[in-house]
């Protein structure tokens, strides 16, 4: 059975200035905090990175303190749980692997932090090679954006669709996953007027996945510009000095 390569999308953060659009990761934010989140953590992004999307110290604080994680452990060797802090992680929301397969019908929902940058690599050697060279950073939004948007596919004639999972074309592993598709229209409320269809919270997660991935993207690019600039007049230098050097040679 074939697997689908994914859509190419265009995504405000591609190309040598690309940039990320605030607004977009922040409704991102919200479909992962109001969809994935019921499954999934995100354990390398702590919530005071989120001051990144445009968000003050105290709507930080605020939203960490929506969330509970374990602490400990306290003076008699207990663990116990607390409101988040800035300064604290997104949870997974279950308290081990073991439940996080249990609830899943086996399949541990993965922590989706490097999810971007893993599935990226998934184009296969030698492209993703290739895409260092060419800033071919969007591989992995365009995967999580197809498989968000790949359910409505039909299986192929005579596929067996093991119990429990959901046939899905743009899946790497396997052609089913333990995941249902988590999307459908008007489930996040957005309100900057954006169209609450399963394409834009798609786009929108993906992008806020690759900030989570990838948050300093925009000073790479900045510093690499810069460095490239750099070189280029320092090539032109050094060519202007090797011709003084051996003109007396001639
Ligand atoms: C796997 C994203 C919501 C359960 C995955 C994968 C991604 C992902 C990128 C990895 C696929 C791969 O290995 O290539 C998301 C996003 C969500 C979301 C962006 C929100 C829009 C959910 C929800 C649940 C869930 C709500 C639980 C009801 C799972 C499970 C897997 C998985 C069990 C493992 C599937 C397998 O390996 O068979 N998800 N997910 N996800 N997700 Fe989600």
């Amino acid at each position: 059975y074939p697997i689908f390569k994914p859509k190419q999308e265009s995504w405000s953060f591609s190309g040598p200035f690309g940039t990320y659009d605030k607004g977009q990761l922040q409704r991102g934010l919200k479909v992962y905090k109001e969809v994935c989140a019921a499954c999934h953590s995100l354990e390398f992004v702590s919530f005071r990175t989120l001051s990144d999307l445009g968000y003050s110290e105290d709507q930080v604080k605020s939203f960490a303190a929506e969330y509970e994680v374990q602490d400990g452990p306290n003076a008699d060797g207990e663990m116990f749980d607390r409101k988040a802090v800035a300064t604290d992680y997104f949870p997974s929301p279950f308290p081990n692997a073991q439940a996080a397969a249990a609830a899943n019908n086996g399949a541990a929902p993965p922590d989706l932090s490097l999810i971007a940058k893993a599935r990226a690599a998934e184009r296969g050697f030698p492209t993703f090679i290739f895409d260092i060279f060419t800033q071919y950073a969007e591989a992995g939004p365009d995967y999580i954006y197809s498989l968000l948007t790949g359910y409505s596919a039909k299986p192929p004639a005579g596929m067996e669709i093991p119990e429990g999972t959901h046939y899905n074309p743009y899946f790497l592993s396997a052609k089913s996953l333990a995941m249902a598709s988590p999307l459908s229209d008007d489930v996040v409320t957005y309100d900057d007027g954006s169209p609450q269809t399963v394409q834009q919270y798609a786009h929108d997660v993906s992008a806020f996945l690759m900030w989570a991935a990838e948050p300093h993207l925009e000073q790479r690019k900045k510093v690499g510009f810069r460095v490239m600039v750099f070189l280029a007049l320092f090539a032109g230098l050094v060519y202007i000095a090797k011709r003084q050097i051996f003109a007396q040679l001639k």
